[in-house]
Parts: C-alpha cells; structure tokens; sequence
C-alpha cells in the first residue's frame, strides 16, 4: 500500500487535502455523494454508526444532514489550509456564523461584536441574539482601548471580521486574542475577505475562524457555502448546532466548492496584484476621491497589513468617485467589462455601488488580465465629472 501524503506547501494541501480516489470506484474526482441515508448490513452496524456520528465523529455516516462524505471532504481540505484539528461546513456563510454564535453563547453570555460587520451578521446582532437574552456591545476592533472598556464578567465571545465589509480596516489579531483571553473570552474570526491562502487567523490567537465559503473559498460564485474551523473541543458544539438547526450543506455545493479551493492560491495571488494596480491607478486619478486598499500606504492599517499579508494584501477594495451618487452612477453604469453585483471572492470582477452608503465603491477584483481592468476603469472615469 503506498504512503500517501497531502505535502506540506499551501498550494500542494489545497489540491490533495481531504481527497483521495473514490475507495469503491477508484474515481480520482471526490464524487457527490448525493444520499440522504447510508445503509448498513446489520443492526448493531447502524447503531455503532449513529452512536459515534452522535457523539460527532465526522467520520461515521448514517444521515446527510449530520454527515456526508462530500461535505467531509471539503472540511478536511479547510483544516488542513486553516491549520485547525477540524472544520464544518455548513449551507452558507450565515449558517456557519449564526451556528458559531448560537453554540458558544447562551441566555444571560455577552458577545462583543466588531463594530463593522458584513450586514446580515449585523441583523443577527442587533436583533436575533438580544432576542435570546445574549448581551451585543459593538467595538471598533482597532482600538484595543475601546475593547478592553467593553468586556463584561459574562463575556464569552469576541467576534470580528479579518478586513471589515466595507471599509477594510484590519484590527491586530494578536492583540485582540491576547486581551479576550486574559479576559477568559473566545475569538471567533470572519475571514471572508481574506481566505487561508492570505491569512490564517488561527495563527494569530484566534479560537474559531469562519469563511462564507460561497466568497473566495469557492471562488466562481456557484455556490452557497459557510465553514468555520477551529480544535474539535470548539467545533462539536458548531457541528450539532448546524445539526439541530437543519443548516447541513448541499453535497452538491461542497463539490463545487472543493473545486475552488483547489485553485485558492493562485486566485489569491492574482486577485491581489490586480487589485493592487487598480488601487495605485484609483488613487493617482483626481476623479477619485479617495482609495481604500491595505496595500496602500495611505490605509489607515497598512502597517499591521505589511507585517502580516506577507506583500498580498487581497483583492477587496473600496473608493469613491467625485461627484457623490452621479459620479458614482456614471462610473459604474458605463463600464463595459465588469458587473455590477453584490457578491466577492469570484475570478470575474465585480462592482458593488452603495448609494446609500457615502456613494461609494467596492471592488472585489477578479483574475483577468489587469491591462483589460485598467481599460475598463479608464472608460468608467472619463464620465465622471
Ligand atoms: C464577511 C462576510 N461574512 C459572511 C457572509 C455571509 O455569507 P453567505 O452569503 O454565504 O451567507 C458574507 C456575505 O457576503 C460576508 O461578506
């Protein structure tokens, strides 16, 4: 029998980690395992099955919603990439961060919330965790001061996003963990907006770090999809959270998503000198008003962002034209190469306009040839203004 090894570099892992040909079929792809219920040939069979899947064993199968080969698959690759004991995968982002949120907190626990958080994750704070008797107090994460005053004897949870939505600020990892554990408080990390290849927050301090898998995970936006990943002891409650909650994940998604990650390095790369460029180009134009990008000098974080990015700084990035919601308008609307459209972390370039919101701009750069974004930019901003 051949020794078989998932490597050691990053790229290496998130090709071979968690995959291996089909043991019955010998397909080399990870198949769908499109099944509701695994079989079995005799009673105390199942009931070793259920017995151990109960007590969260990823590995024993008797039900998809508790276990499915696919979506195991998919969360041995994220460990590996993340450096966690485990990972769970769940139906999207939201399903990963509420079943986080719901299993480490309970009536009477106070979570402090990082005071710039993608908006859905804001509607869990401001309305459904008060709800359930859980205590919120919003900070900004990169005033260790403002933090320190927040902590209450029931804090439990400190929750932030890695490069806050939109405006991209990066609070100090380290020092956040630091002071949460002094304070007897998990962290819990939102890394969409970076993705493994970038920065691993556990590596930071960090206790539980969570992607909305849908984002740069998968990287080509067909796929709804949440992981959070962490050491066992933390992720059990996450995995019967998303049990009882019914937030299992498609097979089908997971499958997609594996796809992706194998690809996540090199996208990473890509998408980050891309965004880099286009940031550079952004703030030497007097149509902008201003760049917000941590691979700028300018941002208020590219220091922190510098020391830990290793030179990539991802491929997020928000401005703002001249003009307010006109000069807005007529940049996005006359661009002939880029979407307009909600979502990140794809290979395409997509342009997100929030009128409501200072009229600003968020890029999630994609992997074209950058000299076909700059063109695209370039036709964008000769109607502003
Ligand atoms: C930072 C962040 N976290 C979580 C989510 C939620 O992910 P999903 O849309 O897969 O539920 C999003 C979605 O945009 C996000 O940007």
């Amino acid at each position: 029998m051949r020794q078989r090894t998932d490597g050691t570099g990053l790229a290496t892992r998130a090709i071979h980690a968690g995959e291996r040909p089909d043991p019955t079929t010998r397909a080399h792809n990870t198949p769908i395992y499109a099944t509701a219920t695994f079989a079995f040939d005799t009673a105390a069979e199942k009931e070793d099955a259920v017995d151990r899947a109960l007590e969260w064993d990823p590995r024993s199968f008797f039900y998809s919603r508790t276990g499915n080969p696919t979506n195991r698959a998919l969360e041995e690759k994220i460990a590996s990439l993340e450096g966690a004991e485990d990972c769970v995968v769940a139906a999207s982002g939201m399903a990963s961060v509420s079943a986080t949120l719901f299993a480490h907190l309970g009536a009477g626990d106070h979570l402090i919330v990082g005071d710039e958080v993608f908006a859905i994750t804001r509607v869990l704070w401001e309305e459904d965790l008060p709800r359930r008797g859980i205590g919120v107090t919003p900070v900004d994460m990169t005033d260790l001061a403002a933090l320190e005053a927040a902590f209450t004897p029931r804090t439990r949870v400190v929750f932030l996003e890695s490069s806050t939505n939109p405006r991209l600020r990066m609070a100090d990892l380290a020092e956040v963990s630091e002071l949460a554990h002094r304070r007897g408080a998990l962290v819990v990390v939102d890394n969409t907006f970076l993705g493994p290849a970038l920065l691993r927050p556990l590596e930071h301090g960090a206790d539980l770090v969570v992607h909305a898998a849908t984002k740069y995970l998968s990287g080509h936006g067909d796929a709804v999809s949440g992981v959070v990943s962490g050491p066992k002891a933390l992720i059990d409650p996450v995995r019967k959270q998303t049990d009882t909650f019914g937030q299992a994940a498609s097979p089908f998604s997971s499958f997609l998503v594996l796809r992706g990650v194998r690809t996540l390095p090199l996208r990473s790369a890509k998408g980050s000198e891309n965004a880099l460029a286009l940031a550079e180009f952004l703030e030497s134009d007097p149509r902008v008003e201003w760049v917000r990008y941590p691979g700028l000098p300018s941002h208020p974080d590219h220091a922190y962002a510098a020391r830990v990015l290793g030179g990539r700084f991802g491929a997020m990035l928000t401005f703002k034209t001249a003009g307010g919601v006109e000069g807005m308008q007529a940049f996005t609307d006359h661009l002939a190469l880029c979407d307009i459209g909600v979502s990140l972390g794809d290979v395409f370039t997509l342009v997100y306009p929030r009128p409501k919101d200072g009229a600003i701009i968020r890029l999630s750069v994609g992997c074209e040839d950058v000299d076909d974004l700059l063109a695209d930019f370039r036709l964008g901003l000769s109607f502003v203004g």
